[in-house]
């Protein structure tokens, strides 16, 4: 069997820093129970001091979800560790995950700092941490353009001061598998009490090797892998978890260790992140991309057929694919509601159950058979985004070849009314215009816009995405309904949400490079 490979889950810290990417507090809250059914060690719940929102999400997982350790990321600053420890402090397993970065490059450039100064903080902020919780790692940024000696002198002390978890993070995505392979040798072999800390990594996928990386430094000694689902993160993202997961259950033979993951739960985790922030994966991605298992070739099919191992090296099941799509009808009732929406991987709260199953009636009206795929997409938008800035009430448009597409929209805007109307060149253009009006955001710029129907038919509910971009700042949106209209009227209202969730939260920490 081998060692454990801990498993630090950061889709909901590092992850959520992806343009797009922001979730609500309800919808993290989902995100980390499935997690904690998917098995990870831990959960980097968010970064407390960068906004309210992150303070209240990470303080709602800590008390809400039990089995893995709950982390909380912090700069060395006395109140960045204080506030972190408020928001984390009633989890069963605290963690406080504090930070400083240690190349040449960030420390002239960035902190305008010494090394000096930056070890002398680092001290100081384990020390404050461990006066909180016996739970800490400490995390030296940019590690892989750092000087070698001075990590070792780095986490030499942070160990003194009390780190049980040191992290040596590729933070631009700029190591290769055999340098860091022999780095994290290198601090093994050099950092005197290593044998009182765990060694992390902590992989971006810049040149594409985030998962290639983790794997060398596993080979090296690092026993816990920070990533994320489906890789998302900054830039290029990060290590994709179920890729590493998988490829240690696959490749046993070349790498004798395991995690407790559940992998069953793998594709469940990785729908609802994608349903949740719309950043869809690209279908050849691996495990979890539609096309994952889908043999297409005469001769593959053929040899599935006859045993799978000839073109299979894991099976579907053993990632959570589903064999059989389920389907609802309108005579489904409360208990297969349920068994439905708990197989997707959400853990409702018994009012939005019942609000949840009001909305599948009423959809079940409309259409004969309802999907996963159009549940999913009712319980993102109706259930999980309730609180927040801009609410659809409803749009209408008049177009036709003859006419200038008039559009009316009624929002809530902070919980009060608002209806406008506005003409457009299109009867998008026209419902979008009507938006920017009722919601003042004239400066929007829409970048992209896909429309797709999410299951087959003329009755099929269409999904619309959207990119928009806001003084630099992007933001994705998705909406789905059975007027494709609506539904593009929901996904550039979600996009203005988030986009508000965004620029409100992180603009501070934003001025300091983080
Ligand atoms: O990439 C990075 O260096 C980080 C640290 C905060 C761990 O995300
Ligand atoms: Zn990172």
């Amino acid at each position: 069997m081998g060692e454990k490979i801990y498993i630090f889950d950061t889709t909901l810290r590092d992850g959520e820093q992806s343009p797009g990417a922001s979730m609500n507090v309800e919808e993290k809250l989902q995100v980390a129970k499935q997690l904690a059914k998917l098995g990870v060690d831990v959960i980097e719940a968010g970064f407390p001091i960068a906004s309210e929102g992150d303070f209240e999400a990470v303080k709602e997982i800590a008390m809400e979800v039990t089995g893995p350790q709950i982390a909380a990321l912090a700069r060395t600053n006395e109140e960045d560790i204080v506030r972190a420890w408020e928001a984390i402090k009633y989890a069963r397993n605290p963690r406080i995950h504090t930070f400083i970065a240690t190349s040449d490059i960030h420390l002239k450039y960035k902190l305008r700092m010494s090394r000096e100064e930056a070890l002398e903080k680092a001290v100081k902020a384990v020390e404050l941490a461990r006066s909180f919780t016996d739970n800490v790692e400490f995390s030296a940024e940019d590690a892989t353009r750092s000087d070698w000696d001075f990590l070792v002198k780095i986490f030499t002390e942070a160990i003194r001061a009390g780190a049980t978890v040191i992290n040596v993070p590729d933070t631009v995505g700029y190591t290769v598998p055999e340098e860091y392979y022999n780095l994290i040798r290198y601090l093994k072999e050099n950092v005197p009490n290593i044998d009182k800390a765990i060694i992390s990594v902590h992989c971006h996928n810049d040149l594409g090797l985030a998962v290639a990386n983790s794997l060398y430094a596993i080979k090296a000694g690092a026993r816990q892998v920070e990533a994320t689902i489906n890789g998302i993160g900054e830039r290029a993202g990060n290590a994709a978890m179920e890729e590493i997961v998988m490829i240690l259950k696959v490749r046993k033979d070349l790498f004798p260790y395991y995690t407790d993951i559940v992998t069953e739960q793998i594709y469940p985790s990785s729908r609802l992140l994608q349903q949740i922030t719309g950043i869809r994966v690209q279908p050849n991605k691996a495990i979890v991309g539609d096309n994952a298992f889908a043999h297409e070739s005469g001769i593959h099919q053929d040899g599935v057929l006859k045993k799978a191992i000839t073109y299979e090296i894991m099976t579907p099941q053993s990632v959570g694919w589903p064999t059989n799509k389920l389907v609802l009808g309108k005579h489904s009732g409360r208990h297969a509601f349920r068994e439905f929406i708990e197989k997707m991987g959400y853990d409702l709260s018994d009012d939005q159950f019942n609000r949840a199953f009001k909305l599948f009636k009423a959809l079940a009206d409309k259409k004969k058979k309802v999907y996963e795929e159009d549940i999913e997409a009712l319980i993102a938008e109706e259930i999980l985004r309730l609180s927040e800035k801009y609410r659809f009430i409803s749009a209408n448009v008049t177009s036709g070849t003859d006419m200038l597409p008039v559009g009316t929209v009624i929002l809530e805007v902070e919980g009060k009314r608002v209806k406008e109307a506005a003409f457009g060149d299109g009867p998008v253009d026209a419902i979008y215009n009507a938006i920017k009006k009722a919601t003042g955001k004239d400066s929007v710029h829409l970048v992209r816009f896909d429309v797709s129907s999410i299951t087959g038919g003329t009755d099929a509910v269409g999904e619309v995405t959207v990119r928009i971009e806001e003084e630099g700042k992007v933001s994705m949106g998705q909406g789905s309904d059975t007027d494709i209209i609506v539904a593009a009227a929901k996904a550039f209202i979600n996009a203005l949400n988030k986009l508000e969730y965004r620029k409100r939260g992180k603009s501070e920490l934003k001025k300091e490079g983080i």
